[in-house]
């Protein structure tokens, strides 16, 4: 199946016409949240430690492989148009760092993925029953951090993002296999897994720095329509990625029988669909008789009408911010919502 994945045009576009330089990007944001993250980053290793050995070796297997940070990335830039207690600001950056994690961790062991961020998931070096509890104990820091933070409100919002997950891990899981899966109801699942944890970043970050309420549901639309753009684009990296980029095998999604958008789009194809319907109801996900999928006259198409769905919802993204003063954090969560676009990680 890998052979083939640099054979297909990138059908990736710029949400503005531009295509956004991503060192570039990583490097405004580190001028513009530098000490932050920092900061962000030391109370992320100080909530990591454990006095248990095991414990402690699982946690180092994952600090091992660091994520892009991009949901702390999008609650202190999310806070960058009022001054913000940077206190408990720094708290809830590291809070929702952990419980996108923690979130990954037991999402691994669901799909029994073997591979994330270019090494072994936990569950796959150690277990499932040690990453259940290592996924539970990263979990349990980030509410002592949002605890510690006093911010009822903000409590609750987080405590329901995180049942609207496992609503959507489970809802995803219960349409595995069903071909009928229309676009609505994958974006009911992707709005639960994805979109409303960016979407409940974006509110906090607005809502520690004392945004009035119009102003904060901005930034939650924000949030929600970079989370569905990313989590498309996501579903179409599993078909079309690189592996050495994306750090996780190719296909993962079609093994588990999750059907993603560009699967339903292929689905809706006269020639194609019946095709790909026996090959994953036999379950014979070898690489012959996946070839197909990635022949440019199959999955061009819907791919690209997958990548124009996700770059609508990261226009979309964009526009909620065009109220706002234009400062650096604007300018990159614009930024964010193109880079979502042309990702390849
Ligand atoms: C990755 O999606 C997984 C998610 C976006 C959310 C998973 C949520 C849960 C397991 C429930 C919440 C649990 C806790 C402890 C907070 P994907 O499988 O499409 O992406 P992938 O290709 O990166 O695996
Ligand atoms: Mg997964």
């Amino acid at each position: 199946m890998d052979k083939l994945v640099h054979e297909i045009n990138n059908p990736l576009l710029p949400v503005a016409g531009a295509t956004i330089d991503e060192q570039q990007l990583w490097s405004r944001i580190q001028e513009t949240l530098g000490p932050k993250l920092l900061e962000t980053e030391e109370l992320l290793h100080d909530f990591t430690l454990s006095n248990v050995p095991i414990m402690q070796e699982l946690l180092d297997h994952i600090s091992g492989s660091r994520g892009k940070r991009l949901r702390p990335i999008l609650l202190l830039l999310s806070a960058g148009f009022k001054p913000a207690n940077d206190y408990l600001l720094i708290k809830a950056a590291a809070a929702v760092e952990l419980i996108h994690t923690a979130s990954l961790i037991h999402d691994d062991i669901i799909d029994e993925s073997s591979e994330r961020r270019g090494r072994a998931t936990l569950n796959a070096g150690f277990g499932n029953s040690s990453a259940v509890l290592a996924g539970d104990f990263l979990f349990a820091r980030a509410f002592e951090l949002l605890a510690l933070c006093g911010d009822f409100e903000l409590n609750k919002l987080l405590t329901r993002a995180v049942g609207t997950m496992c609503e959507g891990e489970i809802e995803q899981r219960n349409c595995s296999y069903n071909f009928q899966l229309t676009e609505e109801q994958y974006l009911r699942n992707i709005y639960r897994k994805t979109a409303a944890l960016m979407e409940v970043c974006c509110s906090s970050g607005a809502r520690l720095s004392k945004l009035e309420d119009n102003a904060l549901q901005q930034f939650e639309a924000y949030g929600r329509n970079l989370g569905y753009a990313f989590q498309i684009i996501d579903d179409v990296l599993d078909i079309t990625g690189d592996p050495s980029v994306t750090g996780k095998p190719v296909g993962n999604d079609l093994r588990e029988g999750t059907v993603t958008l560009p699967v339903i789009y292929v689905l809706q194809d006269p020639q194609w669909g019946s095709y790909l319907e026996e090959v994953i109801s036999a379950g014979d996900f070898s690489s012959r008789s996946l070839d197909f999928l990635l022949q440019p006259s199959c999955i061009e198409g819907p791919v690209a009408k997958a990548v124009e769905k996700a770059a609508l919802y990261a226009r979309g993204a964009r526009e909620c911010l065009r109220d706002f003063e234009n400062n650096p954090s604007k300018t990159i969560l614009e930024d964010i919502a193109g880079y979502v676009l042309q990702r390849k990680r």
